[in-house]
């Protein structure tokens, strides 16, 4: 029977467990790839476009069914045979991309964007590569930061995919070389729940456990751009070593602060954007700082103190722009994985800057925002990504918005 537009295909109700083959299509946010079975739509883990697979349904709610790909009966191109043992259907969650190659990877993260832009932002024209970062370009032993949680053996792993079961793995390739030297996974935790390892710069490890501090110091050293922080294990530092030196150009060349400008960096961790736009608007120039976290705080304060023109500010973004009364020529806005949401969108486009660069790790929080930009008044003008998180669904992309009267190519 073929179905006409507008006639929805009959569902007959699928189940944990059942299995089928289905023709694996486009890929959606968060790891998944559509599939259409029963007339249900699939979010099937394990997959590529293009790719004939049998799958296994593992999550049926009233809102998504959730499959996993057990067996390729046709592959793709882009397959290959993951480096590690435990990325698989029924093994550890945290890599969603083993199984594709580097390049590939990149092309579907970029679709990803792009969709959510055009879904969420009402932009569907948006031309946006995903780009590697200075690393050795296998994807693997980036992770300075790995958090294991500690089975009822005493056992640290890593979680199985949406679930609070520990997959007692024997190391993670993605950690870096400093956290795989420790050998967490073979050492006993009896009584705790969570192992954290956090490496800096210097190749040093700290080891957290339930939230003390085990092992190591309790601020690790970062350098970016030949300036250095003393980091708290407690504060906000991105994990791929490359990641915070990447987004620092690219937050630079989308705002281009200028000598005597006045700059906001809200959610600004320990100041690394305010650091930079610091040396950019000079010493007749202002950065306001906005972070909520103490212990971000103390290490900005530690770090920034010889730049006199940034004024760190220990608060929640929305009540310090609800209070601030000046016009920025500029602002940095890197929220966490939410987004900004609408009363920060609107708080900042009130106070009209010349352009925000918005720093996002989640595609569709960005477009969200971006909408409201939009509503507010401000247009997406340039917006680039990385790849931050090799092996994952996860990307990073760096933002300008513009107010809707300048003229810029992407609109
Ligand atoms: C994605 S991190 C960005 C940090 C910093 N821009 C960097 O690149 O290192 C987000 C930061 O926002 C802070 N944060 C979360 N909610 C906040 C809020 N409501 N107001 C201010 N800061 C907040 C977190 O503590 C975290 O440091």
């Amino acid at each position: 029977m073929t179905i006409g537009a507008g006639v929805r295909p009959v569902k007959t109700p699928v189940h944990v467990g059942d299995r089928a083959i289905v023709d694996i299509g486009t890929i959606a946010h968060g790891g998944h790839f559509i599939a259409h079975l029963s007339g249900h739509t699939v979010f099937v883990r394990h997959a590529l476009p293009g790719e004939r697979a049998r799958i296994v349904i593992t999550d049926v709610s009233s809102k998504i069914v959730r499959a996993d790909a057990i067996e390729i009966l046709e592959a793709s191109p882009d397959r290959v045979a993951p480096p590690c043992a435990w990325a698989r259907p029924d093994g550890c969650g945290g890599c969603d991309f083993q199984h594709v190659e580097r390049s590939a990877q990149l092309v579907l993260k970029g679709q990803v964007v792009r969709d959510a832009l055009a879904r969420h932002a009402g932009l569907p024209e948006i031309d946006v590569q995903v780009e590697a970062l200075n690393d050795d370009g296998s994807g693997l032993h980036w992770r300075t930061r790995v958090r294991w949680t500690v089975n009822g053996d005493g056992r640290p792993g890593l979680l199985a995919y949406r679930t609070h079961d520990v997959v007692p793995v024997d190391k993670c390739l993605l950690a870096s070389p400093g956290i795989v030297e420790l050998g967490i996974p073979q050492t006993r935790h009896t009584g705790t729940t969570e192992v954290s390892t956090i490496e800096g710069d210097e190749g040093r490890v700290s080891v957290v456990v339930d939230g003390r501090l085990a092992s190591g110091k309790q601020r690790t050293d970062q350098r970016v751009r030949g300036r250095d922080w003393r980091v708290d294990v407690a504060s906000f530092w991105q994990v791929h070593p490359r990641a915070a030196d990447t987004l620092v150009s690219a937050v630079l060349e989308a705002g281009r602060p200028a000598p005597g400008e006045h700059w906001w960096d809200l959610y600004s961790g320990v100041g690394v954007f305010s650091a930079f736009l610091a040396e950019e608007v000079g010493v007749t120039g202002v950065v306001h700082a906005v972070e909520s976290g103490s212990s971000a705080v103390r290490d900005a304060r530690r770090s920034l103190h010889d730049l006199g023109q940034v004024t760190l500010h220990h608060d929640n973004a929305l009540r310090w722009l609800r209070a601030a009364d000046e016009r920025p020529d500029g602002v940095v806005l890197d929220p966490p994985r939410a987004g900004a949401g609408r009363d920060v969108v609107q708080a900042i486009a009130g106070a009209g800057p010349r352009v925000v660069v918005y720093v996002a790790c989640d595609p569709v929080a960005l477009a969200r925002d971006v909408a409201l930009f939009a509503s507010a008044g401000y247009r997406l003008a340039e917006l680039r990504a990385f790849d931050t998180f090799p092996m994952t669904h996860h990307v990073e992309t760096v933002g300008a918005l513009i107010p809707v009267t300048l003229a810029h190519p992407i609109s």
